[in-house]
């Protein structure tokens, strides 16, 4: 087999990739170790910035989101007795939009196998070679257990955190890590209720942070911050509904319960691996980083990156111009830790630190301080809203 540009991993990331340069003209193949109903199924994030939204509609992917996305205009923060509502679109004139990853992939995935280039799932032993040449190759073994190669002029790892390409860019060029986790995590789940509020809620409380957000006028999603080493088993779904009603309510106003459909438990971490090519073959989205999930980046960020590397792939295939290849990490690198920065933000004023894990009254104080200031100043909460709703994406 013989393509253009070989893609690994079929998660945001990567399909939208795909979809970029196939609109360009330039050919892909997307591998995928797991199957069609386990990528459309993985729950994850929920808030689309204004920029990911543009794309998706740019390229032909934006109809469902469309008519099925709730427009957000806003987010309230809440301590506990007082909420205020930020208005975005008065902040900075930029909105986001709540649709859920699954179904971003779910849209992707259909109009790829509709009309894109050839995207093959339960694809195993994915390995990139050659990549320090002009001719990468990856081989795989198929669906059917075929060993196959696939040469390409260049190679993409959107194959997420646990991958296989970013080890191999690290051993070759030396690069470096940061990292942080975070000693908390997030239960997340889903429930079958009408959200009781118009916009997110993100509530800091002395027990912890909670979050209320939703998938549709039926589906609410929330989260409650736990301890790193909480099992699920622990967690009843009366216990869940009392810490958020503990952590959200508000008097006069309260949490609307539902059968709950999905529960998990979530590590926290701020990760970035530079630099994101070695060669051939380039990194995308989780691939090179990991943001906590508090400032709704982690999907966002993954659309930016992309959208940075397919003009820079046009550029090499279609004029064999290497200045915006050769640019990609720096400049995805510059969007990458605003947006890390951010995220660390938003989790360090909303998260409490046990005592156990080395946090006192001191901080708490601090937080409190921080996010009445945002409440009381308008250049506070432009600082915020810019951020949340996304920076326009540099090229
Ligand atoms: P991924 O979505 O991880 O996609 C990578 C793909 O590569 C996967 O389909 C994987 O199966 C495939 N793959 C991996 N290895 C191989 C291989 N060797 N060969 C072939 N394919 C391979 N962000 C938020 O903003 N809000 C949230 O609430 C939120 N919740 C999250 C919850 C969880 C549990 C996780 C893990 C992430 C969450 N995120 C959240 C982050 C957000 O979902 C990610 O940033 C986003 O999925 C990044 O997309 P990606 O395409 O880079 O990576
Ligand atoms: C979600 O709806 O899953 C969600 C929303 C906002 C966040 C994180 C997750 O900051």
């Amino acid at each position: 087999m013989r393509t253009q540009v070989g893609i690994i991993g079929a998660g945001p990331a990567g399909l939208l990739l795909s979809r970029l340069l196939h609109v360009q003209g330039i050919d892909s193949v997307v591998l995928e170790n797991r199957d069609r109903a386990y990528v459309e199924a993985r729950i994850r994030a929920g808030i689309l910035e204004s920029h990911t939204v543009q794309t998706l509609r740019d390229v032909g992917v934006g109809d469902r989101l469309d008519r099925e996305g709730l427009h957000h205009t806003g987010i309230h923060l809440q301590i506990p007795g007082e909420r205020v509502h930020l208005d975005f679109e008065a902040l900075c004139g930029r909105t986001v939009w709540v649709y859920g990853q699954t179904e971003v992939v779910k849209d992707l995935i259909a109009t790829q196998l509709d009309e894109g280039p050839p995207l093959l799932f339960c694809v195993t032993d994915v390995q990139p070679h050659d990549v320090d040449t002009d001719s990468p190759r990856i081989t795989f073994t198929d669906a059917d257990g075929v060993a196959q190669e696939l040469q390409c002029d260049v190679v993409v790892g959107a194959d997420g955190f646990h991958g296989v390409s970013r080890p191999l860019v690290t051993a070759a060029t030396g690069g470096k890590v940061w990292e942080r986790v975070y000693p908390f995590s997030w239960l997340g789940i889903l429930a079958d209720a009408a959200p009781a509020t118009d916009d997110l809620v993100y509530a800091w409380h002395p027990d912890g942070f909670a979050l209320y957000s939703m998938r549709s006028p039926s589906v609410s999603r929330l989260y409650v911050q736990v301890d790193p080493t909480e099992k699920i088993e622990d967690w009843s779904d009366e216990r869940i509904w009392d810490a958020l009603d503990e952590r959200l309510g508000l008097s006069g106003w309260s949490v609307n319960r539902g059968p709950i459909t999905e529960k998990s438990i979530l590590p926290m971490r701020s990760f970035v691996s530079t630099p994101m090519r070695h060669g051939r073959l380039f990194l995308a989205g989780d691939a090179a980083h990991i943001v906590p999930p508090t400032g709704a980046k982690g999907l966002n960020l993954a659309v930016a990156d992309v959208t940075l590397l397919a003009t820079a792939l046009v550029r090499l295939l279609q004029e064999k111009e290497t200045d915006l290849v050769d640019a990609y990490s720096d400049t995805a690198l510059r969007r990458i830790w605003r947006c890390t920065h951010f995220s660390w933000w938003m989790t360090s004023m909303l998260h409490t630190v046990s005592a156990a894990q080395g946090g006192d009254d001191f901080d708490h104080q601090l937080q409190l301080s921080q996010l009445r200031r945002v409440f009381a100043s308008e250049a506070a909460q432009r600082e915020l809203a810019e951020n949340y709703t996304g920076l326009p994406i540099e090229r």
